[in-house]
């Protein structure tokens, strides 16, 4: 397949929208003809953004893991089959907030769902899509939390599971980037904006030259 996946990874509040829109602006500005594909998880198709409403609103206890993993790849598959895959066999960047990482480190690792479970729900969401590079951000749950919690939005169900949720979560990403260190590049995001988006443009730019894509 053409075109560039790149997915970004962290806890609540790490800043992966900003990010994202910093990176998009870069590559526009840099790379002539370039029209990247910004999309997230759960959502990025109509049906999958039903989906997601029923995952990120209502009570911390609303769901088990096991439904929530479900309910995750549901969405997702709608999203592999209907935009990532289309667009990046047209030769696109593709950047999406959060892919199935999210879903190993949530719903897996920290909810409990055995990795064997979590391993067949990504195949049957996904096939084969890995994504080409992910960009971990990382920083501070305390803090984290404390930013996310300033946003006017009824999305919070995921933040009010607690501190110490997030503390297994961020402890779960970290591992699974250094278990998967070939993909994942780890982004210190406790820093002012303009100095992570330097640190992720220098991620991203040789390994799109690599790919003959700058
Ligand atoms: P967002 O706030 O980054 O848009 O993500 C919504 C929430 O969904 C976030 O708290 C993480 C959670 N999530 C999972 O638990 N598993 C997943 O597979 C995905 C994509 C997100």
């Amino acid at each position: 397949m053409g075109g560039y996946f790149i997915t970004f990874e962290g806890g609540e509040g790490s800043g992966k929208t900003t990010q994202i829109q910093m990176l998009a602006d870069h590559l526009k500005s840099h790379i002539q003809g370039c029209d990247p594909l910004l999309t997230r998880e759960p959502g990025g198709t109509e049906s999958a953004e039903s989906i997601r409403q029923l995952l990120v609103t209502g009570r911390a206890d609303r769901w088990r893991a096991a439904t929530e993993a479900m309910l995750m790849s549901a969405s997702r598959h709608e999203h592999v089959v209907h935009v990532l895959r289309p667009a990046l066999g047209a030769g696109r960047i593709v950047i999406c907030d959060r892919y199935n990482d999210s879903t190993r480190v949530y719903q897996g690792v920290v909810g409990g769902v055995p990795n064997e479970d979590i391993e067949a729900l990504n195949r049957l969401a996904c096939g084969d899509l890995v994504p080409d590079l992910t960009i971990l951000l990382d920083m501070d749950v305390e803090e984290g939390l404390r930013r996310a919690g300033t946003r006017a939005t009824t999305e919070s169900r995921f933040e009010s599971k607690g501190t110490d949720f997030h503390r297994r979560v961020r402890q779960a990403f970290l591992d699974l980037a250094e278990q998967q260190s070939d993909r994942f590049v780890v982004i210190d995001a406790a820093r002012v904006v303009h100095d992570i988006a330097a640190d992720i443009v220098a991620a991203v730019m040789p390994r799109l030259a690599a790919r003959g894509l700058s």
